[in-house]
Order: structure tokens, then C-alpha cells, then sequence
């Protein structure tokens, strides 16, 4: 996992609860917490950060996982502004994800292991996202995604179909964006 992930965590808890929950963190997971932007650590630092954060603040890990998504997206509008200027809407960003958005990240950050997304307009409005992944972070792409609809003022609601948490072989999620929600 890119360094960058670890750097918008620190920034989005460090923001939400303050420099010594951050630290907290780094104590109880025996972490030196020096993440450079461009350099690669192992993905179990993520999921360590995340249990203790789960802990710390008596959340479950998934959905912190989900609040750091979606708290991180108004910091990756503010350093790539071209990615979201370039839509209206949250629907035509997030489907630029495979075509746009995560090629110029491998470019930005070589090495970084993104995800490739199936979606699929469905006969009722709602776009279907399939996610495969081995690191299972299918709560940060809702939370991003959420924040994304946020940053346009819309909002959205999800039906997580199928799980790789619930030993599906991959994720499944409808997502209806509706307009109208505070940044
Ligand atoms: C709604 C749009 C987006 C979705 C759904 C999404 C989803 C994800 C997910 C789930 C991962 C974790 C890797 C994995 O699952 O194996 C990831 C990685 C990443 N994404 Fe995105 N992403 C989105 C937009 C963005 C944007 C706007 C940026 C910033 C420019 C970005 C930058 C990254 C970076 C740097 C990584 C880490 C790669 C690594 O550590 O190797 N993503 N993305």
C-alpha cells in the first residue's frame, strides 16, 4: 500500500480527534508512523491501524474504514482538482475511477495497487459495482464514493449484495445516487 494512504489517515483522524489519537495509534501498534508518499508498505499496517483505531474510538474497523474514505475525498479534491472538475455529478466520476482516475494514479505513484471495477447500469437507474480485491477494502470504496456524492452535493445509499467478507468471491453493490446532500 502506498505511502499516501497512510498520510491521509493521519491527516483525517488527526483533523477529526487530534494529534494524540494519532499517536495513540501509532503506540498500540508499535508503528513508526514515517510514511513517505511514493514509498510501499506492507497492507497489514492499514488493517493494524485500523483495529486500533476500532478500539480507540469503540467503532468498528469497517466503518472506520468507510469514514476514512469518505473524509479523505474533500483532501484528494483539493490535490487533484482536474478529477472532479471534469464531472458534474458523482455517477460520471466514480465510473471514471477505472478509465481516468486510478491509470494516472499508477503513473503518480508507480507501484500502487489499485483495483479494476465491473459496472453495470441496471434497468431500474441504479449502477451495479462489482470489486475483487485481496485486500478486501470494498467499506473504502462506499466511503469514497460517499464522499464523492458529497463533494457534488448529492447523496447515496448502497445495497452490498455480495461480500468477500461474507465469502463471496466478490463484491456486488448497487449504488443510487440521488441529488441533494451537505458536503
Ligand atoms: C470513487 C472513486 C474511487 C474508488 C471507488 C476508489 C477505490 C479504491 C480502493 C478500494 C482502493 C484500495 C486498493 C484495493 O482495493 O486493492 C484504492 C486505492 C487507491 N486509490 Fe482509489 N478509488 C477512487 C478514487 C480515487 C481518487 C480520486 C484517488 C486520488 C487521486 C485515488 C487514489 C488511490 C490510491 C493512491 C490508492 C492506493 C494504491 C496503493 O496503495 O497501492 N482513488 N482505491
Amino acid at each position: 500500500m502506498k505511502g499516501i494512504v497512510f498520510n491521509l489517515l493521519e491527516e483525517v483522524v488527526t483533523d477529526a480527534h487530534g494529534e494524540q489519537v494519532w499517536d495513540a495509534l501509532l503506540d498500540a501498534t508499535g508503528l513508526s508512523g514515517s510514511y513517505t508518499s511514493l514509498g510501499s508498505y506492507p497492507d497489514e499496517h492499514l488493517e493494524q491501524l485500523l483495529q486500533a483505531a476500532a478500539s480507540a474510538l469503540d467503532t468498528p474497523p469497517g466503518e472506520i474504514l468507510r469514514w476514512f474514505g469518505k473524509a479523505a475525498m474533500p483532501l484528494l479534491a483539493k490535490r487533484y482538482p482536474s478529477f472532479f472538475s471534469a464531472h458534474r455529478s458523482a455517477r460520471p466520476f466514480v465510473l471514471s475511477v477505472n478509465s481516468i482516475i486510478h491509470p494516472e494514479v499508477r503513473k503518480l505513484y508507480p507501484g500502487a495497487d489499485v483495483p479494476f471495477f465491473d459496472f453495470s447500469d441496471e434497468p431500474d437507474g441504479t449502477l451495479l459495482m462489482g470489486y475483487r480485491s485481496p485486500r478486501k477494502l470494498c467499506l473504502l470504496s462506499l466511503g469514497f464514493i460517499e464522499g464523492a456524492a458529497a463533494y457534488y452535493h448529492e447523496s447515496t445509499t448502497f445495497e452490498h449484495l455480495e461480500c468477500m467478507h461474507r465469502g463471496d468471491s466478490c463484491c456486488q453493490i448497487k449504488i443510487t445516487f440521488t441529488p441533494g446532500g451537505a458536503r
